[in-house]
């Protein structure tokens, strides 16, 4: 458990800290940047270390088979390793094997870092006809993606029950930013279609994930072991389709005939950030016109 003297102590320390991204690809570089921007060290596992800006120490590591020695002085670790494809086998190496082989080396190494935070998903919630999701929603995955990420968060949180580190799992919306344009080219190109029945989507900008996992590793609370990371706005799909359509001068995409091909269906959640706003962290981007009015002007880059 945080109390006592040491933690009171680590609070008041804002800069210097030693932090680990496991998993460092463009949302864990971001997060990296704003921890060493802040005046920590930072330290970033990948499989292609040689990507990482100069702020960010890379270290040569496939997670999914081991973890090499880690710092000694860790006080953050942050697994944002994403899968290298969407099966089963694929999300089993880099989640579950991913958390297990971080959780194996600091075991190994006797070290208990003050603060492990594992990106998730709010794929682990099940659509629920539109109605609101929070942090006491149970998990009730029905995709082996989702399935596997409460597997890969119940092992975080049973291997550090009973130490001095505290476990949070991010489970973050849809994210979007610098590079990830797939919705801004099929509004271009005509392809998007807006559903028959309202969808809502439930985003995050790149920039605010990142600014989320800072806040939620350093923050001076004690944080919750959980959070859903997303926007304010849960918006409707076609909602955000039309936005983009108006922002590029493009026409607006057709609706689905309800029940047909591109009919997305009823399924559907609504995503609440209450607790995470509560936890006083403050939105760049709190819904996706800004976030998106941002990218169509050109701002950010995808980190490698
Ligand atoms: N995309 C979404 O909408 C969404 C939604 C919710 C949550 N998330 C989560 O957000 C997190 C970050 O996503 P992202 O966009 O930053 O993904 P990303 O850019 O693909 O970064 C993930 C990084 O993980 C590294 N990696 C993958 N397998 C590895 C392995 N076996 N060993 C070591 N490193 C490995 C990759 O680097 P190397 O190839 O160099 O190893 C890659 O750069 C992920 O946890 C993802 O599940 C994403």
């Amino acid at each position: 458990m945080e109390a006592g003297k040491q933690v009171t102590a680590w609070y008041c320390q804002t800069r210097d800290m030693t932090v680990l991204i496991a998993g460092c690809g463009d949302l864990g570089t971001e997060a990296g940047l704003r921890f060493a921007a802040a005046g920590h060290q930072v330290v970033g596992l990948r499989r292609s270390p040689e990507k990482l800006p100069p702020e960010i120490h890379g270290v040569y590591a496939d997670l999914s088979k081991g973890v090499p020695q880690l710092p000694a002085d860790v006080d953050i670790v942050v697994v944002a390793v994403a899968a290298d494809s969407s099966t089963e086998e694929a999300y089993r190496a880099a989640y579950l094997n991913g958390v297990k082989n971080v959780l194996d080396a600091l075991e190994r190494q006797s070290l208990e870092p003050r603060r492990i935070l594992f990106v998730s998903s709010t794929a682990v919630y099940k659509d629920s006809g539109g109605a609101v999701v929070d942090e006491s929603t149970p998990t009730e995955p029905t995709r082996f993606s989702g399935k596997i990420l409460v597997e890969a968060e119940d092992l975080l949180f049973a291997r550090t029950h009973g130490t001095a580190t505290r476990p949070i799992s991010l489970r973050l919306g849809g994210i979007y930013g610098p590079g990830r344009t797939r919705l801004i080219d099929q509004v271009r190109t005509g392809k998007a279609v807006i559903p028959a029945q309202p969808r809502h989507t439930n985003r995050v900008h790149r920039d605010d994930a990142a600014a989320m996992i800072v806040h939620l590793t350093t923050m001076e609370q004690v944080p919750d072991p959980v959070y859903v990371g997303v926007d304010d706005y849960p918006a409707e799909m076609g909602e955000v389709m039309q936005f983009l359509a108006a922002g590029m001068g493009c026409p607006e995409p057709p609706t689905a005939e309800p029940g047909g091909a591109s009919d997305a269906g009823p399924g559907d959640k609504r995503c609440s950030n209450a607790l995470l706003r509560a936890s006083g962290f403050d939105f760049a981007f709190p819904t996706f016109e800004e976030g998106y009015r941002a990218l169509l002007d050109g701002q950010g880059v995808r980190h490698p």
